[in-house]
């Protein structure tokens, strides 16, 4: 069988922050289990948000008219069985560079279907007491509705509790359900999640 390939996509704009962790563990984990991990960091990237100017929607569209860092990210996502998207919580949903990233799926959809079957792991950090104060749910629902319209399954959601960068390493069950999640997204069998 061939490895999974896999696109981690990082939308803090903190480069060693705990949703970052978080998907370094879960790329760890799915290395470990034999898959090919390409990580993409959004706070490097210059990625507009979507303009609905439905450029992609126009007969003998083939994609984005907005010539930015997507074109680079596009190939991958369709390349892509599984993607990792990690966020922190902001504003009781996602960051803005997690949010203009997944707008712009929009030119992808111009045919309904095309991101259908692919896996997703999401992974969320943040720093009120638990998911419900915080507005992970919210971020949660939000990538569930997401994933039923596309067509794509979500293979685990890992999200936890930290609020200064790397603090969410001292939480070594969400840690290890991290981990467990990159095996599961490699296509090994884990019975942990
Ligand atoms: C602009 C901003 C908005 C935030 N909004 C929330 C929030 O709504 N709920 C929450 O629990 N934490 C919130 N936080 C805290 C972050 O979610 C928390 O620090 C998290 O660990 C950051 O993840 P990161 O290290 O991956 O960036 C916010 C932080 C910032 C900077």
């Amino acid at each position: 069988m061939e490895p999974r390939k896999i696109l981690n996509v990082l939308g803090s704009p903190r480069k060693k922050g705990n949703s970052a962790l978080l998907a370094k563990e879960v790329a760890a984990g799915a290395q470990s289990a034999g898959a090919l991990v390409e990580t993409f960091n959004l706070q490097k990237m210059q990625i507009a948000p979507c303009v609905a100017c439905d450029g992609c929607r126009k007969k003998k569209a083939t994609g984005c008219v907005v010539q930015d860092d997507m074109q680079l990210l596009y190939p991958k996502i369709l390349a892509a069985d599984a993607l990792v998207i990690a966020s922190p919580v902001y504003w009781f949903a996602v960051s803005a560079q997690t949010k203009a990233f997944i707008d712009r799926w929009y030119a992808l959809n111009k045919i309904p279907g095309t991101l259908a079957g692919k896996k997703l792991g999401i992974v969320l950090a943040y720093a009120d007491a638990d998911a419900f104060i915080s507005g992970a749910v919210n971020a949660l629902r939000m990538f569930q509705d997401i994933s039923a319209y596309l067509g794509t399954e979500i293979e685990g959601m890992v999200y936890g509790q930290a609020a200064k960068a790397g603090e969410i390493a001292g939480n070594a069950g969400v840690m290890a359900e991290a981990r467990a999640l990159g095996v599961k997204l490699a296509g090994a069998q884990t019975d942990s999640l």
